[in-house]
């Protein structure tokens, strides 16, 4: 079914020195939101940015069903904006809500929508070499019903951020053994909210010890390495990059995704595998070079630079001629047409 999407704009609000601002804390001037409701997508707008009103009854708040996307836009070299792998972020978005029970957006209107959200608020997509626009597709439950039940309405919206470095520094990170992220048969690859509400505590408890994140371990033998707060978990040891692989717990990076992909066609060695802190142990035990980091849309390549396991803590190399820094320009260089974009992930506007 086709959808018009009408647009209702304003020019109140001026791009301001977003840089100096903390992630996400300032939207653009305009959203997206359409409405679920009798089975149908319906009201599709793009309007000036505004607050919700909803039933205090409303099923989000209540019973979990929200699922997000978080994905962003470049302005390339030639001075277009691309929005980097659309598709991809489909695919996953529509995972999560097949997992949560929520209805499926289609992708016509998943990609409208972004592309006349973006295309309106152009002007706050950072120029700035280290600057993109996030991007969070996102969708809650509205019905209205205390009761416990799948919703038979929702919204599906699309606000926009001027973003920047996630991570000020490299990170001191602590291996989480007695918590677990998700475990088998649960929502571990859904982007579903109530995966970050619950890490919630024991970051929190990593923090006060002096970390910035956790590097969760698996729920049966709190043993190997799952991810990290925000991002999929990536090692380089002896020049091999190491990966968990997915298993059904982690989700599935599209930083991931792309970063393997630009290793493979750089002819590194990629492995996508279980790798268990006491393989990290043995590796800086034997003075072994060590690149630990995090991958994810809004940290891209967050370098780790400690790794806390039990009572001892393991340096990582976050020098200058690191490999994982390598492949975090290659990156940049396809996303903003400075190298060729043999996958066809740019979607340029
Ligand atoms: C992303 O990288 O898009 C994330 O989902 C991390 C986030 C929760 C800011």
């Amino acid at each position: 079914m086709e959808h018009t999407i009408s647009i209702t704009s304003q020019a109140e609000r001026k791009v301001t020195d977003t840089k100096s601002l903390p992630f996400g804390k300032i939207p653009t001037e305009h959203m997206f939101i359409a409405e679920y409701k009798n089975g149908q997508w319906q009201n599709a707008q793009v309007v000036p940015f505004h607050d919700l009103t909803l039933s205090p009854l409303a099923l989000c708040l209540h019973y979990g069903q929200t699922v997000f996307e978080g994905m962003k836009a470049f302005v390339m070299e030639d001075g277009r904006i691309n929005i980097f792998r659309m598709d991809k972020h489909y695919d996953r978005f529509t995972k999560s809500l097949f997992r949560m029970c929520m209805p499926a957006v289609p992708q016509k209107l998943f990609n409208d929508a972004i592309h006349k959200l973006v295309k309106l608020d152009a002007d706050w997509v950072p120029r700035e070499d280290d600057g993109s626009l996030y991007i969070r597709t996102f969708m809650i439950a509205t019905e209205d019903r205390i009761g416990v039940k799948i919703s038979d309405e929702y919204l599906f919206m699309v606000v926009c951020s001027p973003a920047f470095q996630y991570y000020a520094q490299p990170l001191r990170v602590k291996i989480e053994t007695n918590f677990v992220r998700a475990a088998e048969g649960g929502t571990g690859t859904a982007k579903c909210g109530g995966n970050y509400g619950g890490a919630f505590y024991p970051t929190q408890l990593a923090r006060e010890a002096g970390y910035d994140q956790v590097l969760w371990t698996d729920s049966i033998h709190n043993e190997f390495i799952e991810e990290s707060g925000t991002m999929n978990a990536m090692f380089f040891i002896d020049n091999t990059l190491i990966t968990p692989m997915l298993s059904g717990t982690i989700l599935d990076g599209v930083t991931r995704d792309s970063l393997l992909a630009i290793a493979r066609e750089k002819g590194m060695n990629v492995e996508e595998r279980q790798i268990s802190y006491e393989e990290l142990i043995r590796a800086f035990e034997a003075g072994k070079r060590v690149e630990a980091f995090g991958a994810g849309t809004a940290a891209v390549v967050a370098p780790i630079e400690v790794i806390a396991i039990g009572h001892k803590e393991y340096k990582c190399y976050i020098e200058p001629d690191a490999m994982m820094y390598q492949l975090q320009k290659d990156l940049l260089n396809i996303r903003t047409g400075l190298a060729p974009d043999t996958h066809k992930w740019n979607f340029i506007i």
